[in-house]
């Protein structure tokens, strides 16, 4: 087990696809409600999760989970679903990831994880952030957290599974999503209004 129990770690990932995914909440039956997820039972839930996940991840794959990885089964069931998941897994931290979760043999554990991927620089949390390390010169931000409640950004993506149809999202689908959408960050809406504002008054 290679467990990084630090706030944060820079990655770059080896070859293979990238993957990008948080809140599966494997285990958890009040997330059928409050995601509306169109399944009978929470066993219906984790065994179509898991097929979804591997559906799509291949075994050399990297898989970033950026948090509320499950809740309400036993460590055994957790480490159970946990060994069936194809890839190299990440773990940024959630809110729901009591020890059974992150003592799992996951590659890294840490609160925060910036990868390089498709070009770009990544950050991983599983809040969403209003900025960011880098955010003003362009570096991009993922998040899990809010299902799908919250609008992203030309910066930022909500990469939970309830937003990309259960499965993990391929990290080039996550930037092109995010290369698709209009909205700037606050930040740099702000910065432009006020730079709009000095040319008039120039
Ligand atoms: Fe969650």
């Amino acid at each position: 087990m290679k467990t990084n129990q630090t706030h944060h770690i820079n990655l770059t990932p080896p070859k293979g696809t990238l993957w990008l995914t948080a809140d599966h909440h494997f285990g958890h039956g009040g997330s059928i409600g409050q995601s509306q997820r169109p399944f009978r039972d929470v066993a219906e839930m984790d065994r179509m999760l898991i097929e979804a996940w591997n559906s799509v991840v291949r075994p050399g794959d990297t898989v970033i989970h950026a948090g509320d990885f499950e809740w309400g089964h036993t460590p055994e069931r957790t480490a159970a679903i946990f060994g069936s998941l194809r890839g190299k897994k990440h773990l940024v931290i959630g809110n729901h990831d009591r020890p059974r979760v992150t003592s799992l043999p996951w590659e890294s554990v840490q609160e925060r994880l910036t990868v390089h991927a498709g070009g770009r620089r990544i950050v991983c949390d599983h809040y969403p952030m209003r900025a960011w390390p880098g955010s003003f010169r362009g570096v991009l931000h993922v998040h899990g957290h809010t299902h799908g409640s919250l609008p992203g950004t030309s910066q930022s993506c909500d990469v939970g599974v309830d937003v990309w149809g259960y499965a993990p999202a391929r990290v080039e689908d996550v930037i092109a999503r995010m290369e698709a959408t209009t909205d700037l960050p606050e930040e740099r809406l702000r910065a432009a209004d006020r730079e709009a504002e000095d040319d008039v008054a120039e």
